[in-house]
């Protein structure tokens, strides 16, 4: 891959400013693997302080509203977390789709905000373990990510740079057990081919597609060597340095890109 491999931590609900050393540790990190793009999506309390010292990763949201402004008590909008210093927003996770009955077309919407007020986004897909077993996972995650995606005619024109998707299977994450690397591999195809159907050959082709579910060090290496995963979002193995990190330099040997 012409591009850097992308490895994005997750913190989700986890970090108060003590969590502030454990950022500091993987800014300075970063700096010793520049073959890797190093991002953090931490809690929006700690977007700003992450941001003001970081000297080599970006900040990202973990969602946003998506209205530019108004009576939304305890939401916030995507210009306010590009003024705290967040470069992009993790949009469309399976806990906010469940956990706060999120649409597709309102994670679309979501997007579209967030596309506007200048950040990239980072759209994740998912099918539940059920929606597996009885077969139908390919169609679920193409009908949902066409749907949540910005169609065509709404896409930024750099959209290869703007957009990211993440495949996250519900069933991987959190449980200690990542997909396998076949399940990965068929996955990370079907989507491939649909934003280049979506977009185009060209920019569908560049948009890198990124996998998310019990990475580890341990499994990173092998993810990583599966055609079309072009990076990892991390959530419990980016909450200490060290384990961020291994996952980070595994995606940095020359072997597997
Ligand atoms: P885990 O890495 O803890 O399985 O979480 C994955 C995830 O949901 C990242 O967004």
């Amino acid at each position: 891959m012409a591009r850097r491999p992308y490895i994005v931590g997750n913190w989700k609900m986890h970090g108060t400013r003590a969590m502030l050393s454990e950022a500091r540790a993987i800014d300075r990190a970063a700096q010793r693997h520049m073959k890797v793009e190093v991002a953090l999506a931490p809690p929006f309390t700690l977007i700003h302080p992450i941001h003001r010292e970081a000297e080599q990763i970006s900040v990202g949201a973990q969602d946003c509203h998506h209205a530019d402004g108004g009576a939304h008590t305890g939401d916030i909008s995507a210009a306010m977390v590009a003024d705290a210093g967040a470069k992009f927003v993790i949009l469309g996770h399976s806990e906010r789709r469940t956990g706060h009955g999120e649409s597709d077309a309102l994670v679309r919407a979501k997007a579209a905000a967030a596309l506007a007020a200048g950040l990239r986004i980072i759209m994740c897909c998912g099918e539940s373990g059920e929606t597996r077993e009885s077969g139908r996972a390919v169609a679920f995650i193409k009908k949902q990510l066409k749907a949540s995606l910005p169609a065509p005619a709404d896409a930024p024109a750099d959209l290869a740079e703007r957009i990211t998707v993440a495949y996250e299977p519900i069933w991987a994450i959190g449980t200690g057990t990542a997909a396998t690397t076949a399940d990965i591999g068929e996955m990370h195809g079907v989507i491939r081919q649909l934003l280049v159907e979506l977009y185009g050959e060209e920019q569908g082709r560049e948009v890198r597609i990124i996998y998310g579910g019990s990475v580890k060090p341990d499994n990173a290496a092998e993810i990583f060597a599966v055609p079309e995963v072009s990076g990892a979002l991390v959530g419990g193995a980016s909450l200490t340095a060290d384990s961020f990190m291994g996952i980070a330099l595994a995606a940095g040997e020359p072997s597997d890109h």
